[in-house]
């Protein structure tokens, strides 16, 4: 049995001890933190839609329609026709044949991984993979091997010594705590030569990546449809949709087996159907007005630019997860306290979460913010790193 007591004054000495920390505010470019109020780099709201009035507005009639809880689990009477459309609307958006509807993206990937499992299933997994990805491996009968981070070479070589005949590879598209994307089409390839399935974690690019006007922003819109060969797509919409759960989509199959065998699936009480309803509404809004997912890239850009110009060594992203490597947890964690001090609330990322003397600094960067609270975090930055 794990000694409480010990266990929390060694995380303590070795700077990883980690802590809780009330907002006091909704979601929103400033957050009231400590009773201040902070510029917000700290949250996954890239659109900022989690404290929009438009879809506030949208959830209080979801709610008056159709109630507060689901009330039990989907095959029981939790599923309602909200889900059913908005599942529905997944589906055409990303050119998948069906889709479920989670809880959250962490109980998708574990119930995605048991539901497929049998003995002797080879899963490989990036080594910077999200923690959900790696535990629905550890959590099911399948064999994890890890790969160099975004090493398809190396990738190559671990497929090529395993002997098992089914074969999964599993990775996150853009990654959670560095912003780097996997090649998706390199992945295809390689699963189609392999006969490995694919499955996908776009966590954080479901509703961020905007290639085309016209498409769904996501990792997979925009890219050539002929050389993309994934077989689960997972997306979640605590991020950039600004609601709350996740959703699995693939071939009618697929689906239809995570209804019969994904135990979180099968045995938790449903998403709530006015949150479905509500999350339906803010796919339709990032649709319709591309101008937000514009915004953002603008942001990006600017971010970058400002960082070049002033020597700020920040990692290879181009997504809205933008990072300055420390290496070590009590530095990180003394920047993050100063940042406060400055009204400005970032992330101090430290292992496990990141590989041991990789922790880092995690910027994240929303279609709101203003170029002023983007120059006065550079001028922070500057001083500290
Ligand atoms: C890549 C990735 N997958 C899954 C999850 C979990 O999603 P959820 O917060 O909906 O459980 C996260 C959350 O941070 C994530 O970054």
């Amino acid at each position: 049995m794990t000694d409480y007591k010990k266990t929390i004054q060694q995380l303590k000495k070795e700077g990883r001890y980690r802590k809780r920390i009330p907002t006091r505010s909704p979601q929103d470019v400033y957050l009231k933190v400590n009773n201040r109020n902070l510029s917000n780099f700290s949250s996954n709201n890239y659109l900022n839609l989690a404290n929009s009035s438009y879809l506030k507005n949208q959830f209080k009639t979801n709610i008056s329609k159709y109630g507060i809880g689901s009330s039990s689990s989907p095959l029981i009477s939790g599923y309602s026709i909200a889900h059913l459309n908005l599942e529905k609307r997944i589906s055409k958006l990303l050119g998948f044949e069906s889709t479920l509807v989670t809880n959250s993206g962490y109980l998708s990937n574990v119930g995605l991984l048991n539901a497929v499992s049998k003995n002797k299933i080879d899963v490989f997994q990036d080594r910077e993979n999200h923690n959900s990805i790696i535990e629905s491996s550890r959590l099911s009968n399948t064999k994890l091997t890890r790969y160099q981070h975004l090493n398809y070479e190396d990738l190559e070589e671990k497929i090529s010594a395993s002997d098992s005949k089914d074969k999964i590879i599993f990775a996150d598209s853009v990654f959670s705590m560095t912003g780097e994307k996997s090649d998706l089409i390199k992945l295809s390839l390689i699963a189609k030569k392999y006969k490995c399935l694919l499955f996908i974690d776009d966590a954080h690019g479901f509703g961020v990546s905007a290639y085309d006007n016209r498409i769904f922003p996501s990792s997979i819109n925009g890219l050539d449809k002929r050389k993309l060969n994934i077989d689960a797509y997972i997306g979640t919409f605590g991020k950039a949709i600004g609601t709350f759960g996740a959703f699995i989509s693939g071939s009618k199959n697929l689906i239809d087996l995570l209804i019969q065998k994904s135990k979180p699936y099968v045995y938790s009480t449903a998403l709530p159907p006015a949150l479905a309803s509500t999350t339906l509404d803010s796919i339709n809004y990032i649709m319709k007005n591309k101008s937000i997912t514009k915004k953002l890239e603008s942001n990006i850009n600017f971010f970058k630019d400002l960082a070049g110009q002033n020597n700020i060594n920040i990692g290879f992203s181009n997504s809205p997860i933008q990072t300055i490597h420390i290496g070590d947890p009590k530095r990180v964690m003394s920047i993050y306290k100063k940042a406060q001090m400055k009204n400005i609330y970032i992330q101090a990322i430290r292992y496990p979460t990141v590989p041991l003397n990789k922790d880092l600094i995690r910027i994240n960067l929303t279609s709101d913010h203003n170029k002023k609270q983007i120059q006065s975090l550079i001028e922070f930055l500057k001083k500290v790193q």
